[in-house]
Formats: structure tokens, sequence, C-alpha cells
């Protein structure tokens, strides 16, 4: 139930519809996002992060929440792990069973490789599948890959690195059609083109839909192709450590079976991390739209094998997490709902900034209305600004809304919150890991050879901001890129002798840097409860 103080602002909102909904608010200038940023963005708090005192990026800053987890103890004692005694013997072990591991597999069994995909929940239980707005594209006679290019480098800061978002523009045509021809149903007109919209710093329309459930989309058919092909799945089975060769190259991966608590040996050629990303972790407390198993868990098996992690310090805080009611706190409200029209509006019903401004300043600029301005609602359990959807059947029609957003529409209107009569409440929530493991253009890690990764865990396609429609796009690119690199690898390993030494070693480091947390990693489940049972 709405409270009085919520009720009052609601009508403030009403009453400057009208007005508001054909308002175009000003953008900001660079000097005022790059102080915004400082001042508000959470990633600028410097008392949230912690320095790493062992591993490959020692001296550098991470959250405090990541780097207990970077440098805590393994999950196995590597002295009682029989090597010799292998599970699953394959060529390619993919780690992690949503798009980009799926993707991955897709491909390394195109190219002929015996592959099997290993996951700690069920394939699909991942962000892909949550994902909503869409997947970015420059396939519009007024568009190309170039504009797509600068649009994304500008928006991350110029951060990127050149070459993997290169990558990512490039084959962005190839992915959608690859996709289709899959038989993802993306938006079209009438005449079979397909409806793209803008997203947040995005200077043409390239944003690709299934309505509002566009990962969920994808990720269905991902799977479906996965298992049509017959390739091996093991669910509720999640990798603990990398298993490396006496040469030094990944060569797979120890296993704990989740329900048995079995430990397994998968010994394979290559290996891709393609685990996800890091919402479970809540850092600084915040509420996530990530999936249960977004635990940062391939962040943490390439770092104790020795990969390096690039821009790690910088999370995605996506402007609009549901604020209200509480059942469905933090949960995704689509950027989509912006793009189509609808306006960030304050307690007191002022339109306080432009609903496009990319999603780092979207959110510190939220942040500082509900903060330093005093601008934002309280709510029972917090604070938010109000997401003004009616607008969106103001300016673009009846009916908009139904055949648009069909998932905003119902995840409200269980709550008896109609978002096409009555605004919503929103906050930033936990969103996206812009960080991760550093690769080269071959998706291979700079650190690890025959150690590939793909998707949110990747480190430096996006640089220190992602813009919308970039994940689910860099999810294929990358994902069916490291596939085919991987399995091209694998053809020409020998593999030498297993070992875990690298996991003793870590251990020594750890005690040499006087570490003393009893924390273990990868961390896999969050816990909720008091009492982890993992
Ligand atoms: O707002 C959204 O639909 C999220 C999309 C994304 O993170 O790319």
């Amino acid at each position: 139930m709405y409270t009085n103080d919520m009720l009052e602002s609601m009508k403030k909102v009403e009453a400057k519809r009208e007005e508001n909904t054909f308002l175009e608010p000003r953008r900001m200038t660079a000097e005022e996002k790059e102080n915004l940023l400082a001042t508000y963005h959470p990633d600028y708090k410097q008392n949230e992060f912690a320095v790493l005192t062992i591993g490959p990026n020692k001296g550098d800053k991470v959250p405090t929440e990541l780097a207990e987890l970077l440098q805590a103890n393994s999950r196995i004692d590597p002295d009682k792990i029989d090597l010799d005694k292998v599970d699953y013997d394959v060529d390619v072990l993919v780690i992690g069973g949503g798009g980009a591991g799926s993707s991955a597999a897709i491909e390394a069994h195109n190219s002929g490789a015996n592959v099997m995909i290993v996951t700690k929940l069920r394939i699909g239980d991942a962000n892909t599948m949550m994902a909503e707005g869409g997947i970015q594209a420059a396939d519009k006679p007024n568009d190309s890959p170039a504009i797509h290019y600068l649009d994304a480098f500008g928006g991350g800061h110029f951060a990127a690195k050149p070459e993997l978002l290169y990558k990512l523009v490039n084959e962005a045509p190839d992915a959608i059609k690859w996709l289709s021809e899959l038989g993802v149903e993306f938006d079209k007109m009438p005449d079979g083109t397909m409806v793209t919209t803008h997203g947040g710093g995005t200077s043409r329309k390239r944003m690709h839909a299934a309505k509002d459930y566009s990962g969920a989309e994808i990720m269905r058919t991902l799977r479906d192709e996965v298992l049509n092909r017959g390739i091996p799945v093991v669910d509720f089975t999640a990798a603990i450590e990398l298993i490396l060769d006496d040469k030094g190259n990944a060569a797979g991966a120890v296993l704990l079976n989740m329900e048995t608590k079995e430990i397994l040996i998968a010994r394979a050629k290559t290996v891709v991390i393609a685990t996800g990303g890091a919402g479970r972790l809540h850092y600084q407390g915040f509420p996530t739209s990530n999936h249960y198993g977004a635990t940062a868990d391939g962040l943490v098996l390439g770092y104790r094998a020795g990969a390096k992690l690039l821009y790690a310090d910088t999370l995605q805080y996506h402007p609009t997490g549901a604020a209200y009611p509480e059942q469905i706190f933090g949960a995704l409200v689509t950027e989509k709902v912006r793009s189509l029209g609808a306006k960030l509006i304050n307690c007191d019903g002022e339109a306080f900034m432009h609903p496009l401004e990319t999603r780092d300043v979207s959110a510190a600029s939220i942040i500082r209305e509900c903060t330093a301005r005093g601008k934002g609602v309280k709510t029972p359990d917090g604070v938010g600004v109000w997401l003004d959807t009616p607008m969106i059947e103001r300016k673009n029609g009846e009916g908009t809304i139904e055949k648009r957003i069909p998932a905003m529409m119902r995840m409200f209107g269980k709550y008896g919150i109609d978002i096409r009569k009555e605004p919503i409440l929103i906050y930033p929530t936990l969103h996206y890991q812009n960080g991760g493991l550093d690769i080269g253009p071959d998706c291979m890690t700079t650190c690890v050879p025959n150690l590939f990764v793909a998707g949110e865990a990747v480190g430096g396609i996006h640089g220190r901001n992602r813009l919308m429609g970039n994940s689910l796009l860099d999810i294929i690119v990358f994902g069916r890129d490291a596939g085919k690199s991987a399995s091209t690898t694998a053809k020409g390993v020998t593999l030498g002798k297993l070992t875990l030494d690298h996991v003793t070693e870590f251990t020594a480091q750890r005690k040499a840097a006087g570490i003393e947390s009893d924390t273990v990693s990868p961390k896999l489940l969050p816990n909720y409860t008091k009492q982890q049972s993992i």
C-alpha cells in the first residue's frame, strides 16, 4: 500500500504529466557529468574498495567484497585431489550455461570439437535470461559499426580495449543474423524490417528486441540449440578450481556436484570461462537485477590460476531498479521504458534529468536527487524517484505498453500497479560487472594459455561503463568467437601432466601476505540464510 506521502507526490506527478511528457530536459555537459560521477557514483566511494595484496593484480583496488573472494582459501586441498581419476575428458570445457557459454559450445561443436558445458545451476539460469531491453547492432542504412564504436567508446569513458570493442561492433550485424537464423523472434515491422530503438548514449536507433524479454528469447533459442545438438550439459555441478598442466596451460577443472558434494575431474585441452557477473555479491549493500548464481566465480577461478583482471573496480548500477513494492526490490525495470518516452521525475513532479543519459550518469543523478537534493520519494523500505510510465502511451498511443513492454506491465500488475495509469518508483540496482578477466581478440586470457573467456566475466570490452544492449551483444560475439578459438586451439594441444600447484602456490602467497580470513571461494551461491550449506 502506498503511504500518504507517496500518494501526495504521485498527485504532483500527475498534475505535471502533460507538461513533462513533451519537455526535452537538456543533456549534461561533460564537466557536469564528471563532477556528478565523482560525487555520487558508487564506483568513486574510495572506502568501499580494498587493495589486493596477492595475485596477478597485486596493488590494484577492487570492491572489498570481491577482494575477500579473490584472496580467499580454495575449496579444495590440492594434496587430496586425485588428478589421475578423470571423470570427463573433452577437447573444450565450457564453464557456465548462460548465453556466452551456450554460444561458445555451439560454435565449438560446429567446428568439430568434443565440447561439454558444466554449470552450477541449470543451462539458462543466467543473467542472459533476465536481460530485457535488447541487443545493439548497427545494421540500418543510417548507422554503421563505426558510429556504434564511437557511442560505446565515449559511453565507456574512452577506456574500452580498442581491439575488443572493434570486434564487438563489427561482428554485431552478423550476431543478429545468426540469432535470427537460429530462431530468435525479434520484433519486426509488417514489411519484415527489424524494429529498433534508442538506448542511453546511442546516437542511432540500433536496439533490436523481443518485446521486453529479449534475453529470455535469446536464451530459449540458444538452450534449444545446445540440447538439440546433444552437447553434454553437466548441471548442478560447479567448477571450483581450474586445473593447469605442467606447461602452465589451462587443462580442465575440479568440479563439485552441488547436490552430492562429490568432487569430479574434467580434463580438457582448452577451457572457456563463461560464468557471468557478480550482482549477488551486493556490492555496497545494493539490491541486484542479477540471477541467483551471479557470484563472480569465473574471476576467482581465473585469478587463482594466474589470469589478470581488467577494470575490476568498476560496476554498473542500472538506474532503474524497482524501488517499490518490496517484493520486487532491485528487479530490472528496462531502459526501454525510458527509450519509449517515460521520464524520471522527483517527489515534486519535476523532470530532473534527460532520461537517456548513459547509465553511470543516470544512476548518479538519481542518487543525488534522493540524497543531496532531498527530492526522493520515501517508500516504506527506502527511497526512489518516479519513472512516469503513463507518458509512454501519451506519446506513442494506447496499447504501446502492452505491445512493447508486456513483462514490465505484468511484473507491476501482480502487485496491483497498472503502469499504463500510474508511475512507478525506481532506484539504482547492481546490474553489471564492467570489469573482468583480461583477454585478447582471440578471447584467450593474456596470462594463462588455453584459457578463454566470454561474456560478463570479460573485462575491457566496454571500458568503465557499458551501454544498454551491448551485453547481450558481447555474449554472442565473444561467446561464439571463444568457442571457435578454443576449438581451433584444442586441435594443436597435447596435454602435459595435470597439476594444482598454482593452488598450493596461492595458499603460500596468502600465508606470506598474512591473510588470515577463513572465507572460501568461489562463492557459488549467495548466503541469504545464516547457515551456508555449500
Ligand atoms: O535496461 C535493460 O533492458 C538492460 C539492458 C542491458 O543491460 O543491456
